[in-house]
């Protein structure tokens, strides 16, 4: 299967909300949130575009303003059609990839409790749970801390 992992163009937003959709339904972000993103981060908002165009995935990350040595992975996701092919190890790894080559020493994303896909996929990327917040996204919305750091992955 050939996939290109590249950053997204301004031309993909409309293709990319179809996506989120898809990928997170009534807790997807709205247009406004991904445009934002787009403008602020556009080279860590990274999507994987399969055979005929089609974006197969995406994942966003960036640097944490005012600690430019700790970088955040802000969301990723597969549609269900495309699961369980690796996209989601390569669009994490790849944003791993580019956050370090911009300075990341560490790179920080929550994870769900009971989202055991992508516990699964960030741990394969490197990452280990170090921390579990709980309300992190409101009431009942607990979240584990998971971190990836440059030393620990040689
Ligand atoms: C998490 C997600 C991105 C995984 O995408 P994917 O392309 O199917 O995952 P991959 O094929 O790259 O799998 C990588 C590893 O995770 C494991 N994995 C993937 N889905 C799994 C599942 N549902 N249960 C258990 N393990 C799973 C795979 O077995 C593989 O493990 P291995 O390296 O030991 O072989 C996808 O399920 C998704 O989009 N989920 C909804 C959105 C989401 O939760 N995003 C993350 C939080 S923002």
């Amino acid at each position: 299967m050939r996939v290109d992992l590249r950053s997204a163009v301004e031309g993909d937003l409309a293709a990319l909300h179809a996506l989120e959709v898809a990928v997170f339904g009534s807790h997807a972000y709205p247009v406004s949130v991904l445009r934002q993103y787009f403008d602020l981060l556009r080279p860590d908002l990274v999507v994987a575009e399969v055979e005929g165009g089609e974006l197969a995935g995406y994942g966003v990350g960036g640097l944490c303003a005012g600690e430019p040595a700790t970088g955040w992975v802000l969301a990723y996701g597969v549609d269900p059609r495309w699961r369980g092919r690796r996209l989601g190890d390569r669009i994490l790894r790849e944003l791993i990839r580019r956050l370090v080559a911009r300075g990341a020493m560490r790179i920080l994303a929550t994870v769900s409790p009971v989202n055991e896909a992508s516990r699964r996929v960030c741990e394969g990327a490197g990452f280990e749970a170090v921390q579990t917040i709980a309300d992190y996204f409101g009431p009942g919305e607990d979240r584990l801390v998971m971190q990836w750091r440059a030393e620990a992955s040689g």
